[in-house]
């Protein structure tokens, strides 16, 4: 648990510990040296007192009678520090002694501490008589309060010291080590973009020696990676490219080839048709007959083939009546269907894999609306937007309410390649697309494509991130 938690915490938790274990062994070093102490000042003082008592008893009793010596000590005696003096006598009682006052630090001392601080004391009784009389004792204890309250005050003012200490040094640490890891956040934040895919991302130098080589590692592996994703890019863009150069020039073969092939073989079928009338030959006009229908077959499969291939409209119309056309077909296949088509007046000229980028978009998303979720409203939309990081864009939308996609929303639905060539167009134009579940049910399909004018299409393209 303490591993996992901030350097800064496990610093200053530990340096805490350490302050505490100094002054737990502080505190009990000055406890036990109290506790010396005392017991020191105490016997000093009944050894004191003990002589002053036998001193002044024998003086007292020179010229005192035996009986009257005890009330004349409580008269003359004064105890010493750190003891109590007693004057019991036989016939009287408890005789009261001379008070001194001793002003002394006047601190409240714990009852713990006063436990710890006392020593162990016995009792010192003098006797006095003569004569083989006994008129009563001087007793001898400790009063070690005074004492006591002295040593309070020094190991309280040394503990709050040592305290003080403790919590400013652990503050301070708390401030440099926070200081110094700030950068880090910025580190922290700048990963999280870059796994978002923002690959111009960078941190430039840090003041901190051991920071420095750190964040020049991270601009580095930003550049390493711009320049892969830059690349990859430009790949995918030539990849499409071919593809559709590729689709051209079948296209072309069949429209150039084929089709004038399909009207020979359709006149002279014609042609065979009326001879066989003019001859009378009923098995050879069946023939001709059959011969028309096969090449009307062919010439509509060739006419959807070159459709799919490459829409007619792409490179002879504007994208904005080319998709029209688009969606004039598909209104008029599937009049059952509430269509809803937003589409701007006009655009800027924009680069062919643009145009077939988008024109692509509109066909595999509402085809799959259609085909996949059987809705009764299909909306769709383009207009142009301001992105802060990826500049000029056209923003590209096709919603349905249908079923919606089963088993999730990933972005890469397993089956077809409609989805997956999609994404791949989208990419090599430095676009992005996002697939997900539109409100109240259905599937929502967004891109943004990097609006890029007809000749800026030879400039390196952008990542929109
Ligand atoms: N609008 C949609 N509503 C419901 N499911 C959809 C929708 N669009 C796509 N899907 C699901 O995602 C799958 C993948 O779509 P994708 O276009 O990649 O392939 P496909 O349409 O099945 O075949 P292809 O496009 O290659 O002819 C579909 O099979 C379908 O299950
Ligand atoms: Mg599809």
């Amino acid at each position: 648990m303490f591993g996992r938690m901030h350097l800064q915490h496990q610093v200053v938790l530990s340096i805490c510990l350490v302050h505490l274990i100094a002054l737990t062994l502080t505190t009990a070093i000055l406890v036990i040296n109290a506790r010396d102490a005392v017991r020191l000042e105490v016997n000093s003082g009944a050894k004191s007192a003990r002589a002053l008592v036998l001193a002044t008893l024998g003086y007292t009793l020179q010229e005192t009678a035996p009986s009257e010596v005890l009330p004349r000590l409580a008269e003359t005696l004064v105890a010493p520090r750190h003891v109590h003096i007693a004057l019991v006598d036989a016939r009287r009682g408890l005789l009261p002694l001379r008070e001194v006052d001793e002003a002394g630090p006047a601190n409240v001392v714990p009852d713990w501490f006063v436990r710890l601080a006392t020593p162990e004391f016995r009792e010192i009784r003098i006797p006095v008589g003569a004569n083989g009389n006994r008129y009563g004792y001087v007793s001898i204890t400790m009063a070690p309060g005074n004492e006591i309250a002295e040593v309070w005050h020094n190991v309280a003012g040394i503990f709050w010291i040592v305290f003080v200490s403790a919590v400013v040094s652990a503050l301070i640490l708390f401030w440099l080590v926070n200081r110094t890891l700030r950068p880090l956040d910025a580190l922290r934040a700048a990963l999280a973009r870059l796994r978002d895919g923002k690959h111009s991302v960078r941190l430039g130098r840090s003041s901190s020696a051991d920071l420095a080589p750190i964040f020049q590692g991270f601009d580095d592996l930003s550049d390493a990676l711009e320049a892969a994703e830059a690349d990859r890019t430009r790949l995918n863009r030539r990849i499409v490219e071919l593809g559709d150069a590729e689709r051209r020039t079948i296209a072309m073969e069949l429209h150039d080839e084929f089709g004038p092939c399909l009207f020979g073989l359709k006149v002279k079928a014609s042609a065979v048709a009326r001879a066989a009338e003019r001859l009378e030959d009923q098995d050879l006009a069946q023939d001709a007959v059959a011969i028309q229908s096969i090449v009307a077959q062919i010439q509509a499969s060739n006419s959807r083939l070159l459709t799919t291939l490459r829409p007619m409209a792409i490179g002879q119309l504007p994208l904005v009546d080319a998709l029209l056309d688009l969606f004039q077909t598909f209104r008029k296949n599937h009049p059952d269907v509430e269509w809803r088509v937003d589409l701007p007046q006009t655009l800027p000229d924009t680069p062919e894999i643009v145009d077939l980028t988008v024109y692509r978009f509109f066909q595999e998303g509402v085809t799959n609306a259609l085909r996949h979720g059987r809705p009764g409203r299909i909306t769709a939309s383009l207009f142009r937007q301001q992105d802060a990081d990826a500049g000029p864009l056209l923003r590209l939308v096709v919603e349905d309410n249908g079923l919606g996609m089963t088993g999730g929303m990933s972005d890469d639905t397993t089956g077809g390649r409609g989805l997956a060539a999609m994404r791949d167009r989208i990419d090599a134009v430095g676009g992005q697309l996002n697939i997900g579940p539109a409100e109240g049910g259905g599937t929502r399909l967004v891109s943004g494509v990097p609006l890029l004018s007809a000749p800026d299409s030879a400039l390196e393209l952008r990542a929109v991130s």
